[in-house]
């Protein structure tokens, strides 16, 4: 399978590529299944989720298809509330030791079974030359959602639990890596092809931050989840004063989001590595020649590594016109050819 080898450095025919949230609102087709349906709801919904990740195979080219949930659905399984409208909205922030220590590790298959069976409903969907992905938050990522309550933008309750109280804060680092670990194997054992770790607010970290708090949360839950054959990606949002950190996590694949040169990223790391990424999400908005030129230099960029899975160096935005994907797709194929 081509995105595998890809993952393994095994020669391939031409260039993989999946698109970071490639199911979603740019797709008419998406709108239209999310009526009426509130956003929850929907992803504890196998049928809902296995169409929803099945609309982009239909239209493009992909050599991946991805699980349709969210990362804060384990959240909720830990006993945390979770509203969506459509930003994430989680009334009962956690923000104490006493609130960490109340949480659950839920049990993937009682707790959060809908998700297995939407994996093996799209595994079953999906033809068997394309993968299929598993994924979850990583621990400091989804940490960052249950402290702060939501996104935010200097993320001053998550870190000042973290300063003031390490021991706390590492305690619930492990609770989500001990609720992490299982519902990605149960995701494997369900027909995942590989998994990808999100760590999207790791990159608000201090080196020395990272290192001590994200890295071994996001490594504990990588070296728990590896199996023979089963790649896992290891994405980090703003990864680029982190480079040589985050390639000692011990992934298969290094995720790069787009503010870091492809050819920076694989000399820091050597050519041994494998990457994912890392095209500018905007360049989707147009015009066609730029994004074939720059989905084209990233290929080539992407050849001095071992393996290279092209994808945008973050998720695909709402106001993207569902014909300029086809473009990309056929770009990235056609410049990787060997
Ligand atoms: O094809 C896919 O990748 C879809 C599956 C998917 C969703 N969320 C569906 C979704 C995946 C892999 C995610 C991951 C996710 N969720 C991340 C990590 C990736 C990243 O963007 O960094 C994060 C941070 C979240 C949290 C989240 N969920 C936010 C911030 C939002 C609101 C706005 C948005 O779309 O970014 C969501 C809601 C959400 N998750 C939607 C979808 C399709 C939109 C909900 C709707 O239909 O109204």
């Amino acid at each position: 399978m081509r995105f595998l080898d890809a993952c393994y450095g095994r020669p391939v025919d031409t260039t993989p590529l999946w698109i970071m949230r490639q199911a979603g609102r740019y797709l008419p087709e998406y709108r239209d299944l999310r009526k009426g349906n509130d956003f929850m709801t929907f992803c504890k919904t196998p049928a809902l989720c296995t169409e929803a990740a099945l609309q982009p195979m239909r239209r493009y080219d992909l050599d991946a298809a991805i699980l349709f949930s969210d990362i804060l659905v384990a959240v909720e399984a830990m006993g945390v509330p979770v509203e969506f409208n459509p930003e994430p909205r989680l009334p009962r922030p956690v923000r104490t030791a006493a609130d960490i220590a109340a949480l659950r590790i839920p049990d993937p298959l009682k707790d959060m079974g809908f998700v297995m069976e939407a994996v093996a409903k799209i595994r079953a969907a999906v033809p068997a030359d394309k993968a299929l992905l598993g994924f979850a938050g990583a621990p400091f990522t989804l940490a960052t959602y249950m402290i702060e309550g939501g996104g935010s933008r200097e993320f001053l309750h998550a870190k000042s639990l973290m300063f003031n109280d390490p021991t706390a804060f590492r305690d619930l680092l492990e609770r989500i890596a001990d609720t992490i670990a299982p519902y990605l194997i149960a995701q494997i054992d369900a027909g995942a092809s590989a998994v990808q770790l999100f760590d999207t607010w790791a990159g608000l970290l201090s080196p020395a931050d990272f290192e001590a708090f994200a890295l071994p949360a996001a490594r504990a839950v990588i070296r728990r989840v590896r199996r023979e054959g089963v790649p896992v990606i290891y994405f980090v949002n703003g990864i680029a004063p982190l480079v040589e950190l985050a390639a000692a996590s011990e992934a298969d694949v290094l995720g790069v989001d787009f503010r870091v040169r492809l050819s920076d990223v694989i000399a820091r790391v050597g050519s041994d590595a494998v990457v994912q990424g890392n095209l500018d999400p905007s360049l989707l908005l147009g015009p066609a020649d730029l994004l074939r030129e720059r989905a084209a230099s990233i290929v080539a960029e992407g050849r001095a590594a071992k393996g290279h899975v092209f994808n945008l160096g973050h998720g695909i935005t709402k106001e993207t016109p569902p014909d300029n994907v086809t473009v990309l797709v056929d770009a990235v194929h056609q410049a990787g050819r060997r």
